[in-house]
């Protein structure tokens, strides 16, 4: 892309977009590129609002945790990130699939399951939901995805559940060293043009939930679910950034 500059950014063709980000083609086929909106939604889009700084928060923290990720040897997308709200990604064809991992009951879950909300759970939970918002994505176990031809076979399902289950554990540890509990966290994979299996998308506090270790204060789009007024939801994302990149963020 050379010198090109964000400001041309909007000049890329658009090749998908959804509720919080744009794709973009880039010249090197085998390259994306995101740009993260304002936008926040919940109940699968009915509940909409723009936060003004929101995509620069999201994208920054996504471009961090995914560098993280991949010294930790986990593939994932990652390029690089491009101020203020872009991630260059390696181009890959997603697989419709949102796949969960759970260390605390919360959201779904413990609304779903007799558990008390809160408490940690035994070992990490992994689960698939469909990436379906008609269906309003409805929960899959390995064989649905092996027989709506999702994945070839239940080999490439455990390789997900690994790959989700390192990501678990790197995260975790990363998370906890800077005082912050990972309850749960969505992922969504995707693969290269010779079928090899990615982390793509984004990891930041939109699809992740997590709580202060010490005073259990929510970090994350859970308030904004909660109905919260949008100056304490932007709040609770410049706090998310600061305890994760350790900086003051500029929104
Ligand atoms: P849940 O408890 O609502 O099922 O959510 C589990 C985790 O997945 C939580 O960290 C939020 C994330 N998530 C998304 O990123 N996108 C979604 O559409 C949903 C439903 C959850
Ligand atoms: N329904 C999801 C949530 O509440 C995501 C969305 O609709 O954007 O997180």
């Amino acid at each position: 892309m050379g010198v090109m500059l964000p400001q041309d950014f909007s000049k890329l063709e658009i090749i998908g977009e959804g509720k919080t980000k744009i794709v973009r083609r880039m010249d090197n086929p085998e390259l994306v590129l995101l740009e993260f909106k304002d936008a926040i939604t919940a109940l699968d889009g009915e509940k909409k609002d723009t936060i003004t700084g929101k995509g620069h928060i999201n994208a920054r923290i996504s471009g961090f945790l995914f560098e993280f990720l991949s010294k930790e040897g986990v593939p994932t997308h990652y390029v690089s990130f491009i101020e203020p709200k872009y991630m260059v990604v390696k181009r890959l064809k997603m697989l419709p699939v949102e796949v969960v991992c759970r260390n605390i009951a919360a959201g779904s879950f413990a609304k779903r399951y007799p558990v008390e909300a809160g408490s940690r759970l035994k070992h990490p939970v992994v689960e698939y939901y469909l990436k379906d918002d008609l269906r309003h994505d409805p929960m899959m176990n390995e064989d649905h995805m092996v027989v709506l031809g999702i994945l070839s076979s239940i080999e490439e399902v455990n390789e997900i559940k690994r790959l989700t289950l390192t990501v678990n554990k790197a995260l975790s540890k990363f998370l906890d060293d800077k005082g912050i509990t990972l309850v749960d966290f969505k992922l969504e994979f995707g693969r290269d043009r010779n079928g090899r299996i990615y982390v793509g998308d984004e990891i930041n506090g939109d699809s992740m939930r997590l709580w202060d270790k010490r005073t259990g204060r929510i970090l994350d789009k859970d308030v904004y679910r909660q109905g919260k007024n949008l100056s304490e939801v932007l709040e609770t994302y410049r706090e998310c950034y600061r305890r994760i990149i350790g900086e003051e963020p500029r929104v």
